[in-house]
């Protein structure tokens, strides 16, 4: 059978032979000792990425999402958020379990945005009965909104409502890249308002593992002490930091064509009746099942080569990734047409 086209998300792309040259080379020391001269460049590189003073280092977009809740958070607080974003949705309540707080969750808008209306009506003033709201956390591009990019407008209509709460903003920005290059904005003008703001590099940008969380320098050493309290201290990590720093100089031009190749996956589904795809402004196509079960058509896809996720009841989701190529996105489209007819309705 012909290779794998493996849609189910951004996450399998493979580090390329130039991102594993970067990695075997790289210089490392211990960075729990703070000794680690490729973190630290990876660091400082990530925190003027995103126009904020410092940055930290993790494992995963779930641990960098994890600390910035404990970080700007006290044990009892309220955090305000999306109901369908990912920190409410696939963190596995750490931000109750873990930093202990409780979490208010808005209805999201198809783009995104929470109305910020009901933001402002949701934050509570602490007192003897109630907790007090401190963050509000947002989430550009929104994976399960279909990987929308939420237009500078409705941020700054959040962050400005946080402001005048004086509650502070997170940003999951674990793809803000993709963000950036659908908005046609430098990431740092995304991230502006915001607090602090976490991106993800073993997504879109092809790096095995990591992900930074950035802000002002005191928040970040705080978190950094956060970071060791969940285990994510790291020693010679100044290899992964490497291939970090080599998607950031050669990852992030092509993510325009990631967001093509979705624009045409979706075009190409949307010929045929069982499937409704929406209309991506990334590299995420989320395709709404008008025929058939979704189980089955995952399988009936599987069988022919192409791989996808359940993102709903009816819903699966495909994502482009930097070892996607038009051609398979093609051959993709000619797959499953093959198929189309093949599953009961
Ligand atoms: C929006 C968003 N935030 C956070 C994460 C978590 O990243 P990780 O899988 O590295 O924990 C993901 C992962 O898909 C995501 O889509």
């Amino acid at each position: 059978m012909s290779a794998v086209i493996d849609l189910r998300s951004d996450t399998v792309s493979k580090p390329s032979d130039a991102m594993r040259q970067a990695m075997a080379t790289a210089e490392v020391g211990d960075d729990v000792f703070g000794d680690d001269p490729t973190v630290r460049a990876l660091e400082l590189r990530a925190a003027s990425f995103m126009g904020k003073e410092a940055a930290l280092f993790v494992p995963s977009g779930t641990m960098a999402n994890l600390l910035a809740v404990m970080t700007h958070t006290r044990p009892g607080d309220e955090i305000v958020l999306g109901d369908q974003s990912h920190i409410f949705q696939y963190e596995l309540g750490g931000a109750a379990r873990i930093a202990n707080v409780l979490t208010h969750p808005l209805k999201n808008n198809d783009d995104g945005s929470m109305d910020s209306d009901a933001v402002a009506a949701a934050m509570r003033q602490e007192n003897l009965h109630s907790p007090g709201s401190t963050l509000l956390c947002v989430e550009n591009t929104h994976n399960r909104c279909g990987g929308a990019a939420l237009p500078l407008t409705a941020m700054d209509a959040l962050t400005s409502v946080a402001r005048e709460r004086k509650v502070a903003v997170h940003l999951d920005g674990a793809r803000i890249f993709n963000a950036a290059a659908a908005l046609d904005v430098p990431a740092a003008r995304i991230a502006r308002d915001c607090d602090s703001v976490s991106f993800c590099l073993s997504k879109g940008l092809g790096c095995p593992v990591g992900s930074l969380l950035c802000g002002p320098a005191p928040f970040i050493e705080r978190a950094r002490r956060n970071r060791k309290l969940v285990g994510g201290g790291m020693r010679q990590v100044g290899i992964l930091a490497a291939a970090g720093l080599y998607a950031l100089d050669h990852n992030l031009g092509r993510l325009s064509e990631d967001h093509a190749n979705a624009r045409a996956l979706a075009a190409g589904l949307r010929k045929l009746a069982a499937f409704r795809p929406n209309d991506p402004e990334t590299n995420i196509v989320v395709v709404d099942i008008q025929q058939g079960r979704l189980a089955d058509w995952i399988s009936a896809f599987e069988q022919q080569g192409v791989l996808a996720v359940a993102f709903g009841p009816q819903r699966m989701r495909l994502v482009t990734h930097l070892n996607i190529t038009r051609d398979d996105v093609d051959r993709a489209l000619a797959r499953i047409a093959s198929i189309a007819g093949a599953v009961p309705i």
